[in-house]
């Protein structure tokens, strides 16, 4: 799947192929929801208070973030945030910052409740393929991180340090949130035998991929400045999707 544009009609067997697109007309409808209009502002406005990933073996000061802890519950769909604890990898998953667990700060509480942010939790959620087949869960565990990567003029951020990689998780929803003065940023993935299924670069506000993250690697280049002259900026919302408890 190659992505030129937001035209491209979401794929939605992410058993088949692994990886889905999504837009902003998936979360908001195609008139547009007032009030999700107003939260998504608000939610959006959340990304200028994140703050510096203490946690980066590269040394890079280009990532800003928080952290939010929920659980869903599978058939009725409710969302519980969870208290904040540490976000872990394995070192195998996560070569350049994993094998440690990284304490990062909470997502502020407007962000944690907010309605988009569980809107968008549920529809990449109701597109998880054959729930029925991973054993029934009861419920999931949902990790979301808010990202800032900062790219200087001369200095560029990387949104994905460690190279072409798996978070380590069942399902990954990547939604872009905002992109300002940004060059760079191609999202890439490939099956487990290295080859290229989708590239694409999120432009429009909302524009998303969800990902299945056992079945795919996935990399992100590089942000540069556009202008040369001010900061290019990439916000991000991630989420992950497990399992959590299953029926006997
Ligand atoms: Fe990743």
């Amino acid at each position: 799947m190659i992505l030129e544009n937001s035209t491209l009609t979401a794929e939605r067997d992410l058993l088949a192929d692994k990886i889905t697109f999504l837009s902003r007309f998936d979360y908001l409808g195609k008139k547009g929801v007032l009030a999700l209009e107003k939260s998504l502002s608000e939610f959006q406005s959340t990304y200028d208070r994140l703050t510096l990933d203490q946690f980066m073996n590269d040394g890079g000061t280009y990532r800003l973030r928080r952290f939010g802890r929920f659980r869903l519950w599978q058939n009725s769909l409710q969302i519980e945030k969870l208290e904040n604890k540490p976000f872990f990898q394995s070192k195998e998953k996560n070569p350049l910052n994993g094998g440690t667990p990284r304490f990062f700060d909470e997502m502020e509480p407007s962000a944690l409740h907010n309605p988009i942010l569980h809107q968008i939790i549920r529809k990449q959620f109701e597109l998880l393929p054959n729930l029925e087949k991973l054993a029934r869960p009861r419920s999931w565990l949902v990790y979301v991180h808010q990202i800032r990567i900062v790219g200087k003029p001369g200095v560029p951020g990387n949104p994905s340090p460690e190279g072409k990689h798996q978070d380590g998780h069942y399902y990954v929803g990547q939604v872009l949130i905002q992109r300002k003065n940004v060059d760079g940023a191609t999202s890439l993935a490939f099956d487990l035998d290295g080859n290229l299924i989708f590239e694409g670069t999120l432009k429009n506000q909302l524009e998303s991929i969800l990902i299945n993250d056992r079945e795919t690697y996935h990399n992100v280049t590089p942000i540069q400045s556009e202008d040369q002259l001010n900061d290019a900026v990439r916000d991000m919302l991630l989420i992950d999707f497990n399992p959590e408890y299953f029926y006997a």
